[in-house]
Formats: C-alpha cells, structure tokens, sequence
C-alpha cells in the first residue's frame, strides 16, 4: 500500500494567524520550491514581510489561517481576500507535509469553516499557474471547478 492509499483525512485545526507567526509564514513564502508557484516568485525581505502582514492582520477582509494538526503542529498557512460576495484563496503547506494529503484536505475543511464564518461570501475563486498542476488537483479534490483556463493561469472556483 502507497502512502496516498493508507492516508486518512486527518480533522485539521484553523485558526486565525497571530504576530508570533510572522516567522514560520515567512519561512514558508519564501521556500524556493512554493516560490516558484506564485506569482510573485520574488524572495521577501524581513521587513517587506513584517509591514505586509501587519496590514493583513488589520485588514477586515483579508482572513489568514494557520493549518494545524489535531496535535496543533502548525503545516501550513491558508488566506482568503475578500471582495464583496467573492473571495480568492491562496494556500501553502510546509514542505515536510506536502504530497500526504494535507493541502487538498485543508481546503476542503478551510473553505467550508470560511462560508460558516464570512455569510455574505457566496463564491471562493483559486487563480493557478497551469505548471501547478499539484495545486490544480488538490482544488478540484477539494470540490473546486474548472472556471477558465487562460495562457498561464487556471481559474477554479466554489460555490457556496
Ligand atoms: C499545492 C499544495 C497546497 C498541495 O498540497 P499537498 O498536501 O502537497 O497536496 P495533496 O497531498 O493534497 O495532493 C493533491 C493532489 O496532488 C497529487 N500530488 C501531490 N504531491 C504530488 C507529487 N509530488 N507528484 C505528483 N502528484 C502529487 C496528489 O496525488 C493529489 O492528486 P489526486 O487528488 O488526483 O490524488 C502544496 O503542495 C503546496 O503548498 N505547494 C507549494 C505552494 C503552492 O503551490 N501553493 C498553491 C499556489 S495556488
């Protein structure tokens, strides 16, 4: 047996980012190997960094979670930036637990937890550079649809 086969949806934790996680968020956007999936493939500074997500934790429509075990082993971070009745989500989850599982699982249970908690967010969009294709799976195993598919970017989105 894989270990795809022998996985078993594990019951993550979200909760809502803090100061003291400014290090391990910045650890984890600037992995070269995340890196080279987003749009910005840029390294961040300490600095750039810490205004950014200062202004995130003020920012009523901008919802940063931290992906948690059940054991609250922070593995990954997941943002939703809101605008009116649409969000977009960006995720990432720590290179040790990549490939287990984990990123399609937390989407599926990150985004059900954001409708709970944003009611007037009726759609989440997902914008994907189509060399991603890990991403584009772990999106459409969460329940996400195929929206379009531009040059280098694949939309996908869920309804609430
Ligand atoms: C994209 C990301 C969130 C996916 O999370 P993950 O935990 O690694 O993915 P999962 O284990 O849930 O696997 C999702 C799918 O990709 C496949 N997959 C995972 N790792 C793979 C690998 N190394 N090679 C091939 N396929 C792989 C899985 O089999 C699964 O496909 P399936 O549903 O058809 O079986 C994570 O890899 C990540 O954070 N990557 C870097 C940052 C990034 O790209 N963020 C997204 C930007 S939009």
């Amino acid at each position: 047996m894989n270990q795809k086969n022998s996985f078993i949806a594990p019951q993550l934790n979200f909760r809502r980012a803090c100061l003291s996680d400014s290090d391990r968020l910045l650890g984890w956007r600037n992995d070269p190997d995340a890196r080279i999936n987003f749009f910005n493939t840029n390294e961040v500074s300490q600095a750039n960094h810490e205004a950014w997500f200062f202004d995130v934790l003020q920012n009523k429509n901008q919802i940063l979670y931290i992906i948690e075990t059940r054991g609250c082993l922070p593995i990954g971070q997941m943002r939703f930036d809101i605008d009116g009745e649409c969000a977009e989500i960006s995720i990432t989850i720590g290179k040790k637990y990549r490939g287990r599982g984990y990123g399609s699982e937390a989407i599926r249970q990150g985004t059900r937890l954001f409708f709970q908690e944003n009611i007037g967010v009726k759609s989440i969009i997902a914008q994907i550079k189509n060399i991603n294709e890990i991403s584009i799976r772990s999106f459409i195993r969460a329940g996400f649809m195929m929206s379009a598919s531009m040059a280098n970017t694949t939309k996908l989105i869920l309804m609430k």
